[in-house]
């Protein structure tokens, strides 16, 4: 590892200099993981592309690229025991993640067919791939999903789905264990049937062909985002809860999950899952964890529960590794996934936040994952990893001795210039647009520290600062889970009245409302504003519609009254566009 790290500072100068001036250069690296994670399935990209992301990794001082190679959006990697995988799950019909899956097209095609759109690696170019990030130090890290989203295999063998039970008791006898293989209809989800021996015989057989091209110690499972709505209801996962004496569905799941690690371990392999695996939505408790990795993704609290368990971790919490989300003003930037993580914030991430010095001896490392829902090209791809992968490179290189954050802006936006004069699409990080500008400091308005009374509560999962968050002077971010955007959801959610204390001449109120389809987050359908000077008799200044818009990207309006009135109290109604739809809004401003 050392001999690795000493020739990467070596060989590429640029950073290499400076790199030798930093008082930890000669030391070893911080982490033994530093990762890049691309998926492939959603969209797929050429064996030549991540030739030439392994160039720029490398220099970065990453040294594992795992690749997502199976999802929904279309299975990657050549498998000989079952040929037709990549010659019908490889190709869809439509290029465009949110008309194929969003508005629920989710149709494949065949590699025949001339409008089909996808690809497959062979194993001979995956074979070469692997010599190639060897040579420059970097392992490629194969994920193969399961038990959930697995939609692409399912479509082509959906004997691997759950047997429902009525269709097992209307046959007449002779039903096995293995009974996944004679149903006629599997309930439509993208799930395996985690209890199917049939299943366990699929994933083996492909994990065989995995680790034969793979030499790398861990390969990963995925295991994240089981939906399980077929689990309860299957013939074959009900036997097997009865074996297992438990009535949660969850502990398929685990009980599932544990015979693919195992068989993983018993190739002499090491097997990474993502953080489900040691605490799922219901619950589950999970066993096969020694010298086993889990991969962090939805909190930093999972590391502490997956190394009490005995798993190393891998940190790649959402809120600061994503590299799907917008790392700039949402309003400005090509559509992204809802989340906001700028370089500045992957930079601070503190992988070993919240554990004891003895906790963090299992923390493996760092890795930034590129999720590619919305990432359709090669080129908007390196949009999104550079520079932000050089910063998740810091982390794991230096971890908490970090250079500070001036120099290191500095060095990213030279390497953006750099990569640049070499052909590839970096964001213009020196060009950041930044924060919202109304979020940097409290604006004084006249309504500023008057009482809200609720009629409608705010939703406790984002209370902001609770009943001072809309007149406390603090606006959001571009973020709604910041701290400042205060949410409301379902029906008739928005109704508050503010006191202002006295009655005041006003000339404006205005409030503003974020939307972001992709988080569920619409503009109110309706607003209201209605004034009082006695707190009793009320009359309405303004009513407003928006239309429902779903533009998955993130945006922002303002609502706003201008005349001149006088008022004490102003009630604000507004209505949701539907059933589990919410309303943000950080402020109202009264001048
Ligand atoms: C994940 O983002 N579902 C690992
Ligand atoms: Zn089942």
């Amino acid at each position: 590892m050392l001999k690795k790290f000493v020739l990467f500072l070596l060989t590429f100068s640029c950073l290499a200099v400076k790199a030798t001036t930093d008082t930890t250069a000669k030391e070893e690296p911080a982490y033994e993981w530093r990762g890049c994670m691309i998926d492939v399935s959603r969209h797929f990209f050429s064996i030549e592309f991540l030739q030439r992301q392994v160039d720029v990794l490398s220099r970065m001082g990453i040294n594992r690229l795992h690749l997502h190679l199976v999802d929904a959006g279309g299975w990657r990697m050549e498998i000989k025991a079952y040929p037709e995988l990549t010659r019908r799950a490889a190709w869809r019909t439509e290029s465009d993640w949110r008309k194929w899956w969003e508005g629920g097209m989710r149709t494949y095609s065949e590699e025949t067919d001339p409008k089909a759109y996808g690809g497959y690696y062979t194993q001979e170019q995956l074979r070469n791939l692997v010599r190639y990030a060897s040579d420059r130090g970097i392992t490629i890290v194969p994920e193969i999903e399961m038990p959930g989203h697995s939609e692409e295999v399912l479509e082509l063998y959906p004997d691997l789905r759950c047997t429902p039970v009525v269709e097992v008791l209307e046959q007449e006898n002779g039903h096995t264990y293995d009974d996944c293989l004679q149903a006629p209809e599997r309930p439509n989800t993208g799930d395996y049937c985690p209890s199917s021996k049939q299943v366990e015989h699929f994933l083996k057989t492909v994990l065989d062909e995995v680790m034969d091209v793979f030499p790398s110690e861990y390969i990963h499972l995925g295991g994240d985002e089981a939906g399980k709505a077929a689990w309860s209801k299957c013939y074959t996962c009900q036997k097997r809860m009865e074996q297992l004496g438990t009535e949660n569905v969850g502990e398929l799941q685990a009980d599932f999950m544990n015979r693919m690690i195992a068989y993983v371990n018993s190739k002499g392999r090491r097997a990474i899952c993502w953080d489900e695996v040691i605490m799922d939505d219901t619950g589950n408790s999970q066993t096969a964890a020694k010298g086993n990795a889990v991969m962090v993704w939805r909190e930093l609290k999972y590391a502490k529960k997956a190394i009490a368990k005995g798993y190393d971790v891998i940190m790649s919490p959402c809120s600061y590794c994503y590299l799907d989300y917008y790392q700039d003003a949402p309003p400005y930037q090509p559509l992204a996934a809802g989340g906001y993580v700028t370089l500045k914030k992957i930079y601070f991430l503190d992988p070993t936040e919240g554990l004891t010095p003895q906790e963090q001896k299992h923390v493996l490392g760092v890795q930034g994952n590129l999720w590619t829902e919305y990432v359709e090209t090669e080129s908007h791809a390196e949009y999104m990893l550079y520079p932000r992968m050089f910063a998740v490179a810091q982390v794991g290189l230096y971890g908490n001795n970090r250079k500070p954050w001036a120099k290191f802006l500095k060095q990213a936006c030279s390497e953006v210039k750099r990569l640049k004069k070499k052909g590839y699409n970096p964001f213009d990080q020196a060009n950041a647009f930044g924060e919202r500008k109304e979020s940097i400091e409290p604006h004084p308005h006249l309504a500023m520290g008057a009482k809200v009374t609720y009629a409608q509560p705010y939703n406790p999962k984002y209370p902001a600062a609770g009943v001072a968050t809309l007149t406390d002077g603090w606006r959001g971010s571009w973020q709604h889970g910041d701290g400042r955007w205060q949410g409301f959801v379902t029906g008739n959610c928005l109704d508050f009245t503010i006191d202002m204390g006295a009655v005041r001449p006003i000339t404006q109120i205005s409030m503003d409302f974020m939307q972001n389809s992709s988080a569920w987050i619409y503009l109110p359908q309706t607003v209201c504003f209605q004034i009082s000077t006695d707190g009793k008799e009320f009359r309405k200044i303004l009513e407003e519609e928006n239309p429902r818009e779903v533009t998955g990207g993130v945006d922002f309006k303002k609502t706003l009254w201008q005349g001149s009135d006088k008022a004490r109290f102003i009630r604000v109604t507004g209505t949701s566009t539907g059933e589990g739809e919410w309303i943000f809004t950080d402020e109202i401003v009264v001048e």
